[in-house]
């Protein structure tokens, strides 16, 4: 019998750092605003001729990973990626990272899953190793969101949330049943999957048809969020699925080393980590440095809590996530 253990974390952040002051400055809004909802002070954007794209970002992170994992890329056995920004329509970003870190036919599939998206990679790459098909799989998390946002006054409840980035993690075998990943629980509610989603264009309709209406109302391409909606099934999902991992696992909550929420508002985080009664210091928020950052947020958080020694051999680890679907999991690591 298999498990499956995070070997190696890596991240990438574009150097450009968009601060509330920046963006008080092209739209209505304002610092206090966006401190006071969101919890957010800068987030980082790609510059147009800076040479990142979704998978660029990606292959970054993924670089940093495999060499920490002590692996060369031609032992990783399974590319996955997450995103909701590909760099393509179609074909998904995970074959341009299977090309650019060449790994001859290595199978590639990419996770539609939003701010889930890490959640359910990491689950279904923990279901590969733990069924004796791979070894030595990529799990990838990254978002090129600047680009795609309504950056005037009219997105502004959107835009300031967003940054770009990824994160990325090695998951490999171990026959060790009492380390790695111990179990993962995942939902989804498509009732609500217009509450916060990017409708058009779509292939119901496309790009032509947008065109042709020629309605400056129209703004089915930039993505809609019913926020306070959001939040409240945030909430009580984030909530839910961490106390069934507990439950599954055994643990309490005063021993989560780390819990690791999706960085979706600093005040989802906080509700969360009171509802547990969870310290300050078993809970990693740096949604205040990159905002929401989709797919990318846990595995960037991940990473930067390890570099900072916070994740360490033994360490029991809680990812959550809530997001876009509505989707929403949880995974539970004993490091
Ligand atoms: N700056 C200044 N004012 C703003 C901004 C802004 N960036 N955005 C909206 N406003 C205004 C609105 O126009 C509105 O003005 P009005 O009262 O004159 O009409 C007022 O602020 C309140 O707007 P609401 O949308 O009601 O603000 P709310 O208190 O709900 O906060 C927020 C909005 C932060 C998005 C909140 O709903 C929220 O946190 N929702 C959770 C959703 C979330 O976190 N999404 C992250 C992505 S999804 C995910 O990752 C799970």
């Amino acid at each position: 019998m298999y498990n499956s253990k995070i070997t190696g974390v890596g991240k990438y952040l574009p150097e450009n750092i968009v601060t509330n002051a920046d963006l008080e400055k092209i739209m209505e809004t304002s610092d206090e605003w966006i401190q006071e909802r969101t919890g957010i002070k800068e987030r980082r954007h790609i510059v147009k001729g800076d040479g990142n794209s979704t998978s660029v970002m990606g292959i970054k992170a993924a670089r940093i990973a495999i060499a920490r994992a002590g692996l060369e890329p031609k032992e990783i056995d399974f590319i996955l990626f997450a995103t909701l920004s590909p760099d393509y329509y179609f074909p998904g970003s995970g074959v341009l990272v299977q090309e650019a870190l060449d790994i001859p036919n290595c199978p590639a599939m990419d996770i539609r899953m939003q701010c889930s998206g890490f959640v359910y990679a990491v689950a279904t790459a923990d279901q590969f190793i733990k069924t004796g098909m791979y070894q030595n799989i990529l799990v990838i998390g990254s978002e090129y969101h600047s680009g795609g946002l309504d950056m005037t006054t009219r997105g502004r409840n959107i835009s300031v949330i967003f940054g770009d980035g990824a994160g990325a993690v090695v998951m490999s075998r171990t026959t060790n049943p009492s380390e790695g990943i111990l179990s993962s629980h995942l939902y989804s509610q498509g009732k609500y999957a217009e509450e916060l989603s990017l409708i058009g264009p779509n292939t119901g309709r496309w790009v032509p048809e947008i065109m042709a209406l020629n309605d400056p109302e129209d703004i089915s391409y930039y993505p809609y969020m019913n926020g306070q909606f959001v939040f409240k099934n945030a909430v009580v999902r984030f909530a839910e699925v961490i106390q069934e991992g507990l439950e599954k696992t055994g643990w309490n909550s005063e021993q989560i080393g780390l819990l690791i929420p999706h960085q979706a508002n600093l005040r989802i985080a906080q509700f969360v980590q009171k509802k547990f009664r969870l310290r300050e210091d078993q809970v990693y928020n740096n949604i205040q440095r990159y905002g929401n950052t989709t797919a990318a947020s846990i595995p960037i958080a991940l990473t930067e809590a390890w570099e900072e020694g916070k994740v360490t051999e033994g360490s029991k680890i809680v990812l959550a996530a809530f997001g876009s679907g509505f989707t929403w999991g949880s995974v539970m690591i004993q490091w």
